[in-house]
């Protein structure tokens, strides 16, 4: 099983690498973002819960997201692994995960770190919420949820150090040079 987990601050690239590697190397693919908009536009009790959160830019509570994201795990049937895409974000949750895998006989393979320096990350969320208009990429949103990233998030780094599967990748420039990047430290 190759389980990558893809780290990065909002607007990092997370969710557009994922494209690729899940291309590239047939896995699954879990963005935790994308599970909780779903719940939203259905009209869920849990999307009425988690628009809540997102649209103050906060982080949905830890046990919440664990069960939602061992559920969706367990729905993939034959799967060569899984690309985790903005989980975990708190270090109960990296814990949460580790036990989850280790139960089933696996770990986490990778964890890709995607750096890109702030007023980058600024203007693409500024950018994609003209087009798109996701509803918390807005300045003062956005702001935010960086906020939390360097709080809650980041300390997540030292966590994989300790583990021995951190990589950092230069996440800014030219998307292929990224993605090139990424394939050289899975395959590492
Ligand atoms: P989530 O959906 O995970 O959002 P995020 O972490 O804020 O990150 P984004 O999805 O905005 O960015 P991305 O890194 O995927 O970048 P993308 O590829 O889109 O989470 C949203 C909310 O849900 C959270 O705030 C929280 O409330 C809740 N939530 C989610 N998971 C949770 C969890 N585990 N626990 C608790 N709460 C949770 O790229 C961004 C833009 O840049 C795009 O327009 C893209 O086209 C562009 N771009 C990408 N790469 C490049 C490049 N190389 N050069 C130029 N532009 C680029
Ligand atoms: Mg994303």
């Amino acid at each position: 099983m190759l389980n990558i987990v893809i780290f990065g601050a909002p607007g990092s690239g997370k969710g557009t690498q994922s494209e690729k590697i899940v291309e590239k190397y047939q896995l699954n693919h879990i963005s935790t973002g994308d599970v909780l908009r779903a719940e939203i536009k259905n009209g869920t009790e849990l999307g009425k819960t988690a628009k809540s959160y997102i649209d103050q830019g906060q982080l949905i509570p830890d046990e919440l997201m664990v069960n939602i994201l061992a559920s969706v795990f367990d729905s993939f049937e034959d799967s060569k692994g899984v690309i985790f895409d903005g989980f975990p974000r708190t270090i109960p949750q990296a814990e949460a995960l580790k036990r989850m895998l280790q139960e089933r006989n696996q770990g986490v393979s990778v964890m890709l770190d995607l750096e890109v320096p702030e007023d980058e990350l600024m203007d693409r969320l500024i950018k994609r919420g003209q087009i798109s208009g996701r509803a918390d990429d807005n300045e003062e949103t956005i702001k935010k949820r960086l906020a939390v990233y360097h709080e809650q998030t980041a300390p997540l780094k030292d966590f994989y150090k300790k583990e021995g599967i951190y990589r950092h990748i230069n996440g800014l420039g030219e998307l292929e040079r990224i993605f090139a990047d990424i394939c050289a430290a899975i395959e590492e």
